[in-house]
């Protein structure tokens, strides 16, 4: 399962890229907003330098002309940016269009089945389900990540990657990754949060206690 990073904060990818366990960097509107960048193009620019996978970058138009050509603008950064566009018609439309093109593409705002069996048609090379948005509304998302799996295992041809998007916990990761789902984007602190077990801490505490008991040192 491949790990990406759900922020556009530049120390927050910068730590995370040097554990060596970062497969890419998703970004949206609301977390360049959420960052306080001013120059998006110049931000998305310097993400790419610090990550050698997939660095989302989202359209920000909804009519299919401009979105197009802000896609393009945003494909150009970099080879390995991922655009990304809206689960909508236009935003299928830029989605066949640009992977023709050779283009990566994260279709983004997915929340069915139905909308996840579109984004494999229009040859997406990620479609995002929102598990926690969906969550959040009294749904189960990780039902639906359930059924997309199903679906796209019963058609080889539909090269698509699940990636769970609106992660909000290590369960939802780990459910996730049972089901076999392709790739987890994570918030920094959820991200933290998966290394984390009480009986790992307590564990430690008493071989650094235990080892200094011998007096030695191991050298180095
Ligand atoms: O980037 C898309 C998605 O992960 C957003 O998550 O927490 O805003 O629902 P959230």
């Amino acid at each position: 399962m491949k790990f990406f990073v759900d922020t556009a904060n530049l120390d927050d990818i910068k730590s995370l890229a040097a554990t060596g366990l970062l497969d890419g960097v998703t970004t949206n509107p609301s977390l360049v907003a959420k960052s306080g960048h001013s120059n998006f193009i110049e931000l998305i620019r310097e993400i790419a330098s610090i990550v050698d996978g997939p660095v989302s970058a989202e359209v920000a138009s909804t009519d299919f002309e401009p979105m197009l050509a802000e896609a393009k603008t945003l494909a150009k950064i970099a080879p390995h940016i991922a655009v990304k566009v809206p689960l909508t018609p236009a935003g299928l439309k830029v989605c066949k269009i640009m992977s023709d093109d050779g283009t990566m593409v994260n279709v983004t705002l997915c929340f069915s089945a139905a909308q996840a069996i579109l984004a494999a048609k229009a040859g997406a090379t990620f479609v995002s389900p929102f598990v926690g948005r969906l969550d959040d509304i009294g749904q189960n998302g990780m039902e639906l990540i359930a059924d997309i799996c199903t679906i796209y295992n019963a058609y080889p041809k539909f090269r698509t990657e699940v990636l769970v998007a609106s992660v909000r916990s290590p369960t939802h990761v780990v459910e996730a990754a049972k089901m076999g789902a392709d790739v987890a984007t994570i918030p920094p602190s959820v991200i933290r949060q998966l290394f984390g077990h009480p009986l790992t801490d307590k564990g430690l505490a008493q071989f650094v206690e235990d080892w200094k008991k011998t007096g030695q040192t191991i050298p180095v």
